[in-house]
């Protein structure tokens, strides 16, 4: 009996690292210098000056808004905000233990249930359907922290942005200005990446014509992961488990060194220098950790980082903090619960799902990649009661 490999065929990178599988007008990702471009802006301008709604409306109309553009915006977005008495229904009848990011995904596919329009994937459709998803995931983020803590899910408030009804919605009381600045940037900062991970699953399932709900979902199932937006939870359950700045070097020894841990929080696919969203969000979480004089967890993130960068591997292997090491710190101090921020994650990166499936669907075909087959060729069948035991 033969066992032949057939020819290998070319094989793109594992992993398909630099792999281009497309055009995008949304934004430029250069990891050389650590840019990042959305729409042609500098990403620590958007941060600076931008709110979410603004980045929402860049990311969908490849422009800056209009002041009544903007006011559209933000009423077709309230007018979305709340959940039906049947989402909210289904989601008291979850595990009080299921997690964050798995009720997420269960509740905005949940969410097609109840629409009509769900397979209609016509170009007005779609930007409904974008609008509804963007202004429902914080509700149903927040909702299910309410619920699982035995307490009532709140109403959005009409005079409060996306941010602030966020913190409003999860907390239940008045959130402060320095909180919703911090919380807006974080939004605009992780609300689009090039063809990061969650994204290419968004625009896979899309470019099969599934709809919006499916694709949406897929991306939140896909940003779930460690190595992906899971990295934030990830990064702050590592500097619990460091416990002080005083324990950061010997921890890096004996996990790090030793290769029984990663830093979470750090290295990434494309930027092979600092992560310009880290930069921002380093300062943010600074600026909002001595606000709240509480130094302690920002304080050991830097030790751990000037350790990190300081090590040769990192330094050969071009290891930078990215954007979930220093969010984590700016979203524990803000007061959100550690599982929690992975869902924020998802909050902010809905809309830009949402602008690479309006590109998908403006230009779509089926996304199928080839694999080379390396098993065994030219086996026999052989009838079952002579293959052994
Ligand atoms: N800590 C220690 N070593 C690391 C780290 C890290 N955080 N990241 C990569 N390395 C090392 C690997 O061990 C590997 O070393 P080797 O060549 O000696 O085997 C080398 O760097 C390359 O690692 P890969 O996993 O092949 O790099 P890849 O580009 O596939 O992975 C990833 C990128 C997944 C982000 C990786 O750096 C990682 O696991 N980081 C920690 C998790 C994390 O922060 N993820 C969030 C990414 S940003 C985002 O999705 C929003």
């Amino acid at each position: 009996m033969t066992e032949k490999t057939a020819a290998p065929a070319p094989a793109a990178g594992k992993g398909l690292q630099n792999v281009v599988v497309g055009q995008t007008k949304l934004s430029l990702v250069n990891g050389t210098e650590g840019k990042l471009i959305y729409a042609g802006y500098n990403i620590e301008d958007l941060a600076e000056h931008a709110t979410f709604e603004e980045v929402i409306y860049l990311l969908w109309h490849g422009k800056l808004p209009t002041q009544s553009q903007l006011e559209e915006l933000r009423k077709n977005l309230f007018a979305e905000m709340s959940l039906s008495p049947e989402i909210l229904a289904l989601m008291r009848q979850f595990p009080k233990k299921a997690t964050p990011m798995a009720v997420l995904r269960t509740t905005v596919s949940a969410l097609a249930l109840w629409d009509a329009d769900a397979d209609n994937n016509s170009p007005e459709q779609n930007r409904r359907k974008a609008t509804l998803l963007t202004a429902k995931t914080p509700t149903i983020v927040a909702a299910w922290e309410r619920i699982r803590t035995d307490k009532e899910p709140l109403q959005p408030r009409a005079d409060l942005s996306l941010a602030a009804n966020f913190l409003y919605m999860l907390k239940g009381t008045e959130p402060q200005k320095q909180e919703v600045a911090v919380m807006d940037a974080y939004l605009v900062l992780l609300s689009e990446h090039g063809m990061n991970a969650s994204t290419f699953s968004a625009r896979v399932t899309t470019s099969t014509l599934s709809d919006m709900y499916s694709a949406i979902t897929t991306a939140i199932g896909t940003l779930k992961g460690a190595a992906h937006g899971g990295a934030n939870e990830e990064a702050m359950r590592m500097f619990f488990e460091i416990g002080s700045a005083d324990n950061v070097e010997q921890w890096f020894k004996d996990n790090v060194k030793t290769g029984k841990k990663r830093v979470m929080g750090m290295g990434h696919r494309v930027y092979k220098a600092l992560d310009p969203r880290a930069a921002v969000l380093n300062s943010k979480s600074k600026a909002m950790a001595e606000a709240t004089n509480n130094m302690k967890w920002y304080e050991l993130a830097a030790k751990l980082e000037k350790t990190a960068r300081a090590d040769e591997d990192f330094i050969k292997k071009n290891l930078y903090a990215n954007v979930d090491y220093y969010s984590a710190i700016a979203l524990y101090t803000i007061g959100i619960p550690m599982d929690q921020f992975t869902p924020l994650f998802a909050i902010a990166r809905v809309p830009g799902w949402c602008a690479h499936i309006f590109e998908q669907w403006a230009d779509n075909r089926l996304i199928r990649p080839d694999v080379e087959y390396v098993g065994p060729m030219g086996l026999k069948w052989i009838p079952i009661e002579q293959r052994g035991n």
